[in-house]
């Protein structure tokens, strides 16, 4: 499957300009990468800069959840990028980036790796890898806006306490060995450079099957949490072009999600 995704997958750029595309940079610790690149973001007119982190103290998830994250058991890193888009295609954005992020780490470990809408990476139902993409607006005149897009993934068994166990899950543990994440951060940023650039040029069109492909609940019957703390049951029917979940209600009324929180509850009997 893997290798039919990157048959198809469209590249605008060869694999090794692929490869140079982000500037890297590492700091052995530090507070959060989404926060260090969000401040610098509108402190310069700096671009397509990928910073990796050995040990984040004040990693944030999404819905303003706290990302723990101990010494060497997990990949941190973040984005910055100047995407010149509208606000409203971000949001599709945020679904090319966990689909590259998905195709980077199947083809590097054999999991079968999936994503719950919009960019949970799961591996056997349980959370592999989370996303946190923000927008930063630019103060200064002639720099355009940014957008951060942070990503931690679980290397190593001891990357989540234990607690969430039946939640979580490691590369390690997919896999049955331990990952560099060097190694794994070059071949999320290369991947993501390729779609990334399509993604400039052509939208998420072009990589909505692979996406929806990859997809965790398609046809299942899912819960969403709004942001008003409200839960409904839907049927999942899969990503459109804008990056929205089509979903059918159970009044039978079709709708496309722009936010909200999808809950496998069933599927898998965990995430
Ligand atoms: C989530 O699933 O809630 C998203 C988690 C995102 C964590 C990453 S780790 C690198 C980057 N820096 C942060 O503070 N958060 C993101």
């Amino acid at each position: 499957m893997i290798d039919r995704l990157f048959r198809e997958a469209p590249g605008t750029a060869p694999l090794e300009e692929a490869e140079h595309f982000f500037r890297k940079e590492y700091l052995p610790e530090a507070t959060s990468t989404n926060d260090l690149l969000k401040a610098r973001a509108a402190e310069t007119a700096d671009e397509n800069i990928l910073l990796r982190t050995g040990f984040q103290s004040a990693g944030r998830g999404r819905m303003g959840r706290v990302w723990i994250m101990p010494p060497g058991a997990q990949l941190a890193m973040s984005f910055l990028l100047r995407p010149r888009l509208a606000p409203d295609q971000l949001p599709a954005l945020t679904l090319a980036f966990g689909l590259a992020a998905a195709e980077a780490l199947w083809a590097l470990s054999g999991a079968d790796i999936r994503i719950k809408w919009p960019n949970d990476l799961l591996a056997g139902g349980r959370k592999l890898a989370g996303i946190l993409l923000e927008y930063v607006p630019s103060e200064k005149d002639g720099v355009p806006d940014a957008v951060v897009a942070g990503i931690g993934v679980n290397i190593e068994k001891s990357a989540y306490p234990e607690e969430i166990k039946d939640r979580a899950v490691s590369l390690e543990e997919c896999a049955g060995r331990v990952f560099d994440p060097a190694d794994l951060a070059d071949r999320i940023a290369s991947r993501f450079a390729l779609r990334y650039q399509t993604f400039l040029t052509e939208g998420f069109a072009p990589m909505k099957d692979a996406y929806n492909a990859l997809l965790a609940g398609t046809g299942a019957s899912v819960e969403v949490s709004e942001a008003d703390g409200s839960v409904r049951k839907v049927r999942e029917i899969g990503a459109d072009e804008q990056g929205r979940l089509r979903v059918l209600t159970e009044e039978g009324r079709e709708e496309a999600l722009f936010g909200g929180e999808i809950s496998l509850h069933g599927i898998y009997g965990k995430e």
